[in-house]
C-alpha cells in the first residue's frame, strides 16, 4: 500500500500556510475595495459543462480532466478551473437579473492532470475574478489594474504583462482559415495532437509545445492581423486605459490562452521564476460562454492566478509574506500550577491574546527553551508562590527586563506593551 500523497499533490504545512493566508487576506482585502463580492461554487461539476466551456479542443479537456462516474451513474469532473463553474452559478442563481456588472472572486483548488515540474501540481490554488454584464474595455483594464494593484501592495515588480486580441468569432472565422491555408502543407510534419487540432480547432495550433510545432507556430500568421474594426477599437481602448492606470505591458500577438472560451482581450502576468510555462496569472474576456452554456448573452472578463506561482515569485524576489504568529506570552508552569496555567492561558487567548503554555509537562528549563524557540515575546512562571500572592514576574525576552504584574492585570500590561511596541 503506498501510504504517500498523491503525485502531484502537496501538503501545506502551517509555516506555508501562513504566507497564504497573508496572500489570500491581501487579495480578499484588495477585491474588497474594487467592489468585488466572493463566490464559492461546488469541487465538482457535470463533465458536459467543462467540455462545452473549456472546450473539447483543449489540452484540459481532452487530457487533464479528473473525470469519474458516481454512483447514480453521472460523468462529474473535479473543476480543472474556475470560470465554467462561476458561469454556470451565474446562469442558475439567475444573477443576470442583478443590477449590472456582477463583480465575483474566488479563492479555489483546481485539479489537473498534468505532468508535475516546478509550479506546475495536479492539485493547486488559484485566486480569480470574473466581471459579468460588460462588454466595455473599461471592465478589460479594471481586472487587470486590480492584479497590478495586488502585486504592488505585494511588494512584487519585474513581472511582465502581456497582452494580445483573439478578437471575436466573426473576425476569428477569416483568421482560422488564414491559419489552414499556413499550416495545410505542413500537415504530416505535425505532431498527432497538432493534427487533431487542425481539425477541431486550428487555433490551438498555435500553442503547441512540441518543438517542431512551436517553430512553426513562430511563423504563423497572427490575428492582430486579421482583428475586426470593432475589435481593434476595443484592443485600443483596453492599452489607452491601461496607459492611463500606468500598467505597463508587452503586445504579444502570439498568446492564445490555452483555453477555447476567450474573445477580444487576452493576457497573462509572466515570470521567468515559476517553470517553463512562466505564467502566474492568465485571464481574458469571454462573451461568447455564457449564452454557450444555455444564459443569454453576457458579456463577461476575468483572470486567475495560481497560488503556489504566487508563492515561488514571492520567494525568488526575496519577499517573506506571513509568518506564524509568536506568542505574545509564554506561561512556564510546575505540576502543581499547570491547571491555573492552562486556566490563566485561556482567559488570556479569549480577550485577544496569542498565550502559550506547556502541555507536555516539560520541566521549567526545557519550557524556557521552548519560549525562545516560539519567538514568545513575554514570560511568565507561575510557581505556588505567584499563585499564592496572586501576582508573578513578567520578563521581556528581548532584553530579559523583569516587572511586576498582579495576575488580574496581566492582560491589561500586556495591551499597554503592545501599545508601546505599535508605537516604536
Ligand atoms: P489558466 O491560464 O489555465 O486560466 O490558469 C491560470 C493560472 O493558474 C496560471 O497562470 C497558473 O498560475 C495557474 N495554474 C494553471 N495550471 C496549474 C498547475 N497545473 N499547477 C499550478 N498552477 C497552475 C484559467 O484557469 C482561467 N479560468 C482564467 C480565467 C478566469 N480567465 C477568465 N477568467
Amino acid at each position: 500500500m503506498d501510504l504517500k500523497a498523491p503525485r502531484g499533490t502537496r501538503d501545506v504545512l502551517p509555516e506555508e500556510t501562513a504566507r497564504r493566508q497573508a496572500l489570500e487576506r491581501a487579495f480578499a482585502d484588495v477585491c474588497d475595495r474594487y467592489g468585488y463580492g466572493e463566490i464559492r461554487v461546488p469541487t465538482f461539476e457535470h463533465t458536459e459543462l467543462f467540455v462545452r466551456g473549456v472546450g473539447d479542443a483543449s489540452d484540459i479537456v481532452r487530457k487533464e480532466m479528473y473525470t469519474f462516474e458516481d454512483k447514480g451513474g453521472r460523468s462529474l469532473t473535479l473543476r480543472p478551473e474556475g470560470t465554467a463553474g462561476v458561469a454556470r452559478a451565474f446562469i442558475e442563481q439567475g444573477m443576470a437579473s442583478r443590477p449590472a456588472p456582477v463583480k465575483l472572486w474566488y479563492n479555489m483548488n483546481m485539479f489537473r492532470y498534468e505532468k508535475m515540474q516546478k509550479g506546475r501540481y495536479r492539485e493547486f490554488w488559484q485566486f480569480g475574478c470574473e466581471v459579468f454584464g460588460s462588454e466595455a474595455p473599461e471592465a478589460d483594464a479594471e481586472v487587470i489594474g486590480l492584479l497590478d494593484s495586488y502585486f504592488l501592495e505585494l511588494g512584487l515588480s519585474r513581472i511582465r504583462l502581456e497582452l494580445n486580441s483573439i478578437g471575436c468569432p466573426r473576425c476569428r472565422e477569416a483568421f482560422r482559415q488564414a491559419l489552414k491555408d499556413y499550416y495545410k502543407p505542413h500537415f504530416a510534419s505535425l505532431c498527432s495532437d497538432c493534427q487533431v487540432r487542425y481539425e477541431l480547432n486550428p487555433l490551438r495550433l498555435l500553442d503547441c509545445k512540441e518543438d517542431h510545432c512551436h517553430q512553426l507556430a513562430e511563423e504563423a500568421p497572427v490575428q492582430l492581423d486579421f482583428l475586426c474594426p470593432a475589435c481593434l477599437e476595443h484592443f485600443d481602448k483596453v492599452k489607452g486605459y491601461l496607459d492611463k492606470l500606468g500598467v505597463a505591458y508587452t503586445i504579444n500577438p502570439r498568446l492564445v490562452r490555452g483555453l477555447d472560451y476567450y474573445t477580444r482581450t487576452v493576457f497573462e502576468f509572466v515570470s521567468p521564476h515559476v517553470g517553463t510555462q512562466g505564467s502566474i496569472c492568465g485571464g481574458g474576456r469571454y462573451d461568447g460562454l455564457i449564452a454557450e452554456l444555455g444564459g443569454d448573452d453576457m458579456p463577461a472578463v476575468g483572470f486567475a492566478m495560481g497560488v503556489e506561482r504566487l508563492l515561488i515569485e514571492l520567494e525568488a524576489q526575496g519577499i517573506p509574506a506571513g509568518q506564524l504568529k509568536e506568542p505574545d506570552l509564554y506561561i512556564a508552569s510546575f505540576p502543581s500550577t499547570a491547571a491555573d496555567a492552562l486556566a490563566l492561558a485561556q482567559q488570556l487567548i479569549r480577550e485577544g491574546f496569542a498565550v502559550e503554555t506547556d502541555i507536555m509537562g516539560r520541566s521549567i528549563r526545557a519550557q524556557m527553551k521552548a519560549a525562545d524557540r516560539r519567538g514568545a515575546r513575554f514570560i511568565l512562571v507561575l510557581g505556588d508562590r505567584e499563585l499564592a500572592e496572586a501576582k508573578g514576574r513578567l520578563r521581556r525576552l528581548s532584553d530579559g527586563s523583569e516587572s511586576e504584574v498582579p495576575l488580574t492585570a496581566v492582560s491589561s500590561r500586556l495591551k499597554q506593551e503592545g501599545e508601546v511596541l505599535d508605537h516604536e
